[in-house]
């Protein structure tokens, strides 16, 4: 699964380093499972026999593996991951580690905001600012975090959708924020992609998408991430046919809303302005 890999000074292609958090299950697994050939790994979750298993697996493709056990909903956790990535060596961050957390806000424990968007959408940029200085000093790297297509859901009025204030602003912010640092990043040999699945058959969410049918595998989203990477997209959809359109009328939304609300006077609809 060759992505950035780079051949040394005695022509021989030397193996990228990648950290991926959410390795111990799930689509985080299955991107450590692909990778494994060419690239070696830092796990990173909580469950530590689960990554010592992974690992254990992994070395046997030959891979380099460290397990890096971290909550990351902590500031130790988090402290730990960042303090890794600062040695400068990581080429590939995969943020994955999420959880959903669905609930109504009225319903959901004041102590656990804070601690749902600080894994979901806090922790990838954390992660992603301690990376950078290093990927930015090679000249290439990059930078994947694995959001939802409920980052798209706000305006979704659907009884079928969970309850997911916290968990789509989180997923929603991890889209803005990657498809602005790509822009940020161009021209530094540094990318940034943002993966969005739909239902995916893991154990998120108490394993609730294994009996839907139309789930997705984890190994195929993590396959569609990296292939995603080689086509040079910034938003992967991994289930999406027409990603052109929908994106392109994304981008018009987007323009119309910035561009026409953008003006000096409130629109018509609120009344004059002490200035008329
Ligand atoms: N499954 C879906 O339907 C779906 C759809 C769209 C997007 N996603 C996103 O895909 C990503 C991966 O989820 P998945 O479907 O593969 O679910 P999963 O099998 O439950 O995996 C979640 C991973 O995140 C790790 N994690 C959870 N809380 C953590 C914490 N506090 N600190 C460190 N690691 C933590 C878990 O490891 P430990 O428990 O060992 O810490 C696990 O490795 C998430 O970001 C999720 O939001 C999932």
């Amino acid at each position: 699964m060759t992505l950035d890999n780079h051949v040394n000074n005695h022509g021989v292609m030397s193996r990228t380093l990648a950290l991926i958090t959410g390795a111990s299950s799930g689509i985080g697994a299955a991107y450590a499972r692909l990778l494994a050939d060419d690239h070696d790994l830092v796990l990173v979750a909580r469950r530590v026999d689960r990554l010592s298993d992974l690992a254990d697996e992994l070395r046997t493709a030959g891979a380099a593996v460290e397990v890096l056990s971290a909550d990351l909903g902590t500031p130790e956790g988090l402290g730990a991951v960042t303090k890794r990535l600062a040695a400068g060596d990581v080429r590939l961050l995969i943020s994955n580690a999420g959880v959903g957390g669905y609930a109504p806000l009225a319903d959901v424990d004041p102590d656990e905001i804070n601690r749902l968007l600080g894994l979901n959408a806090v922790a990838p940029v954390q992660l992603a600012r301690a990376a950078l200085p290093g990927m930015l000093a090679a000249g290439h790297g990059t930078v994947v975090t694995v959001a939802s297509l409920l980052a798209f859901s706000a305006g979704q009025d659907n009884p079928h959708l969970p309850s997911r204030t916290l968990y789509a602003a989180a997923k929603a912010a991890t889209v803005a924020f990657t498809r602005t640092l790509a822009h940020e990043l161009a021209g530094t040999g540094v990318r940034a992609q943002v993966v969005c699945p739909g239902l995916v058959a893991t154990e998120f969410n108490g394993g609730a998408a294994r009996n839907i049918p139309f789930a997705m595998a984890p190994e195929d989203v993590a396959r569609a991430g990296l292939a995603g990477l080689r086509l040079g997209e910034t938003v992967c959809v991994p289930g999406l046919e027409d990603r052109a359109a929908a994106l392109e009328a994304l981008l018009a939304a987007e323009t119309a809303l910035l561009a026409g609300g953008n003006r000096p006077t409130p629109a018509a609809r609120y009344g004059r302005t002490q200035s008329n």
